[in-house]
């Protein structure tokens, strides 16, 4: 079944309120649902009342309270049709269905982790609870009331502010909850159980105190502090920077070790894969610790962009994870430091939206048809989507984005809303027409921007041509030209910096070039002396420019540029070129030489003490196997590409090892440890010098006197990556991956580190690694995390172990998927994705890859999820 935008139609009838009243037990929960609906006006009175279900057992079912005649409704697992209901007065349904929360292995609906009950509804799995109108667009006030043993239950939660609760016969006790706002299916929760708490409060702009509660496994409540503190920032943050205030008199967030993904911003109770939520220095990575900060953060600030204002159907995703992304980003970079942050953030929407732009799965960020709407939880809705916002920012600058927003957060709060009444608040806050711009929301694929530039100094005039095209995209072939927002600046021989005065040829506003034409050529006149083009600054538009720049030039932006994204992204520019030869070199047999210059020139910036450790360190962080692959385009052998940048990375550390040592002294004393951003800028310098000098001096002597003596996880598990990388075989390595073991036995968020590092080992032997590892005692198939860190990390972060040439690394992997995916569909989906790029490998592997992803679509019994993937990536 295929789900179209263009069939939206309102319910036939309006939900008015929800009673539910659970009464928890492992295995048989029984849940009533008090429904009150009327038909909508102008509906046919015929029309029957149509809920939601999915694998539903229902055991009785009663109108306005009397049980109802068998012959007026129709009861299947996945859905409940009721006829002959009143013309136009309210009547009320009460269902009943018994669930069984311990069975539930999809982790969608309510579901048992480590024995606390807790659900996990959007998209679609609050159908899997109670028959209902399950989509976002039905929003009513629910009363919650939860039953349950006292003993192993002492915690009863639900959205909302807490009513009361008492005891319920001798061993059971229950609680009520009420949530004032009307909220779609998707924003319920419940969580029950026997959990530690850490409580603080806020005080909200107007004056009123909210309670604070972080709830997490007993005797790890030290680990949730930085959660807390990260909250408390956010709930300031968002009052300061969108005006948004809290609006219930609690906030909770209860973490859970059995999680499908990152967390879920349920109304007032937040609900977090535990990965997100704890933290130490002795267990968590400064990595860790950034995630932590924008995952609460976003969860937080979807309170106002995602619940108050919600979504009027799926296909409107992007509009609560596109600009809820966009907040979380700024807060991060308002935060920490904001180039830092952008660099961070582009390399991953290349390394992770880039590919999906350009692949079989690629779609528009908003969509207009899904099968699997699970599947569309993607870079392209939230990455791109957050990009996307980005750019309504740049093209109206701050005041009129501001003016935009605040017109949105006034004429929808309540409303189930779509990505068009999101566009019309800017127009109407602006006065400008977005209508070519909107095309961003509707056509898939990267745009690709070639780009030259003459300067003819008699007429001291600067030309600057530009052409774009977007590749066609499965289902969309033919595109029209968008309008693409490029910052720039003109960079002086001396350095300084203009944007220009007059020109020719097209819109500038500032220090923003607005490309509008397929092609379009921009004249600058006054332009005394032939300037280096600094352009697509901050990464203003998620573009591809072909801009066939000197080395030079690019020089100079890395040395001079104001924007320090922008002296990144030179250094980049001069980096793949170079990684993709030596691929091509490796690949042919050849001798691999890397050009003096540029090692110099990335060796200045690596001992630039006038520039930031975390950015010296993301300069020396070269593009990845990943990104040189995608910059060949086809025909990969990632067995060369591994080579070429290995040796890339020798020469480097050859010629700047005395520069890595100096580093690495300076760096090694760490004093007492912070997790801000300073402190893991540092760290990072450090470990990338320390990562060099293993290298130069080929000893795992360096990495594992790093190893003892590491106080933090950073450098723990750096130098940890570095002995297994680098130094599989060594004794030092052995005797670390054991202590690590040893050390961290009780604690599977860190042993996820130690599948990871050993599921990342470059080379053909890392499937046998990676079987062996599947039996160790720690490694739990059920848990998400536990798959992602050993069996996900091998798919998707080492490209020579998964990609061997005899597709022993596909097949084994498309067992795994089989295997998971009766268990957990959307896991199961989400880790195939990683063989989304197949078509660009060499031929005998694509040729491997392919008969691996046939073998999974040859099963006759998988999800609609798998399904709906192996397909589109065959096809594609
Ligand atoms: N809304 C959640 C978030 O981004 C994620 C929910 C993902 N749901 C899914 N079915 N994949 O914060
Ligand atoms: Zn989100």
């Amino acid at each position: 079944r295929i789900v179209h935008l263009a069939d939206y139609r309102p319910t036939d009838f309006v939900l008015e309120r929800v009673d539910l009243t659970f009464e928890l037990d492992p295995t048989e929960t029984k849940v009533e649902a008090r429904l009150i609906f009327h038909r909508r006006e102008g509906v046919d009175a015929k029309a029957p009342l149509v809920l939601d279900g999915d694998d539903l057992t229902m055991t009785s079912l009663l109108f306005d309270q009397i049980e109802m005649d068998p012959a007026r409704y129709t009861a299947t697992p996945e859905s409940l049709v009721i006829r002959d209901l009143p013309e136009s007065t309210p009547f009320e349904i009460t269902v009943v269905t018994m669930i069984n929360p311990e069975a539930n292995t999809q982790l969608m609906g309510l579901y048992r982790s480590n024995g606390i009950y807790c659900t996990q509804c959007e998209a679609e799995g609050f159908r899997r609870i109670t028959y209902f109108p399950d989509r976002p667009d039905v929003l009513a006030v629910y009363t919650i009331n939860i039953i349950a043993d006292k003993a192993a239950n002492p915690l009863l939660l639900s959205n909302g502010n807490f009513l009361g609760g008492a005891g319920f016969g001798p061993d059971k006790h229950f609680a009520a909850w009420f949530d004032p706002h009307p909220k779609p299916s998707y924003l319920f929760a419940l969580v029950a159980g026997d959990l530690g708490v850490v409580e603080d409060t806020f005080t909200t702009m107007s004056g009123r105190e909210v309670a604070l509660k972080i709830y997490v496994e007993h005797g790890k409540e030290p680990r949730a502090a930085y959660a807390m503190d990260a909250l408390k920032r956010s709930m300031k943050w968002d009052e300061e920077v969108f005006g948004r205030e809290y609006d219930l008199d609690i906030f909770m967030i209860v973490a859970v070790s059995d999680f499908n993904m990152g967390a879920m911003e349920n109304k007032g109770l937040n609900i977090f894969n535990d990965k997100y939520v704890l933290a130490d220095p002795e267990t968590a990575t400064d990595q860790d610790y950034a995630n932590i900060e924008a995952i609460i953060a976003h969860e937080y600030f979807h309170n106002w962009t995602g619940n108050r204002i919600t979504c009027r159907d799926w296909f409107q995703l992007c509009l609560k994870e596109g600009l809820t992304v966009y907040r979380d980003h700024e807060f991060s970079a308002d935060m920490r430091s904001r180039s830092v942050k952008r660099i961070a953030e582009v390399r991953h929407l290349r390394s992770e939206q880039f590919p999906e732009d350009a692949g079989p799965l690629a779609h528009p960020v908003r969509p207009t048809t899904y099968r699997e709407i699970n599947n569309f939880y993607t870079t392209t809705v939230y990455e791109k989507g957050s990009e996307v916002t980005r750019m309504i920012a740049t093209i109206l600058g701050r005041d009129d984005f501001k003016k935009g927003i605040d017109l949105y957060f006034e004429r929808h709060d309540g409303d189930a809303s779509t990505v068009e009444d999101f566009i019309k608040c800017f127009e109407d806050a602006s006065g400008r027409d977005l209508k070519q711009f909107s095309l961003w929301y509707h056509q898939a694929g990267t745009p690709q921007i070639t780009v030259s530039s003459t300067y003819d100094a008699s007429a001291k005039t600067l030309s600057l041509s530009l052409e774009q095209m977007i590749p066609a995209t499965p289902g969309q072939s033919t595109k029209e030209p968008m309008h693409i927002p490029l910052r720039f600046a003109l960079i002086s021989e001396n350095g300084s910096e203009s944007t220009a005065s007059a020109i020719a040829g097209g819109t500038v506003s500032g220090d923003v070039l607005h490309l509008t034409e397929r092609a379009q050529t921009f004249t600058f006149a006054g332009i005394g002396s032939r300037p280096v083009v600094s352009l697509n600054r901050g990464f203003s538009a998620p573009v591809t420019l072909h801009f066939a720049q000197s080395n030079d030039d690019l020089i100079h932006i890395a040395r001079h540029d104001s924007d320090l994204f922008a002296r990144w992204q030179a250094i980049t520019d001069i980096s793949l070129p170079i990684l993709t030869s030596a691929a091509k070199t490796a690949q042919a047999g050849g001798a691999i030489e890397v050009e003096p210059a540029f090692i110099d020139a990335l060796l200045a910036v690596a001992a630039d003490e006038a520039l930031e450790p975390a950015f010296r360190a993301q300069a020396l962080s070269l593009p990845s196997e990943a990104d040189v692959a995608r910059e060949l385009g086809g025909n990969n052998d990632p067995d060369a590409i591994h080579a070429g940048r290995q040796a890339v990375l020798s020469a480097i550390a050859k010629a700047g090892t005395e520069v890595f040592r100096t580093l690495y002294a300076a760096h090694a004393a760490n004093g007492a440890f912070s997790p801000d951003a300073a402190g893991a800028g540092k760290r990072a310098l450090k470990n990338s010098a320390l990562s060099f000098l293993s290298i130069a001096e080929d000893t795992p002597a360096l990495a594992a006197a790093a190893y003892a003596k590491a106080d933090n996880m950073t450098d723990l598990s750096q130098a940890l990556t570095i002995l297994a990388h680098r130094f599989p075989e060594a004794d030092e390595t052995k005797a670390a991956l054991a202590t690590f073991e040893a050390r961290f036995a009780a604690n599977p968020l860190v042993l996820d580190k130690w599948f990871t590092i050993q599921a990342t080992i470059p080379g053909a032997d890392a499937l046998i690694r990676v079987k062996s590892l599947m039996q160790s005692a720690n490694f739990a198939p059920t848990n998400p995390n536990r798959v992602r860190s050993l069996i996900g990390t091998f798919a998707f972060s080492n490209p020579t172990g998964f990609n061997r040439a005899d597709g022993a690394g596909y097949a084994f992997y498309a067992e795994q998927i089989l295997a998971i995916d009766p268990r957990n569909p959307q896991l199961a989906a989400c880790l195939l994705t990683a063989l989304r790029s197949w078509r660009l490998l060499e031929p005998v592997r694509a040729e491997h890859a392919r008969k691996a992803l046939e073998s999974i679509a040859a099963s006759d019994a998988l999800s609609t999820d798998v399904r709906d993937i192996v397909e589109r990536v065959l096809k594609g």
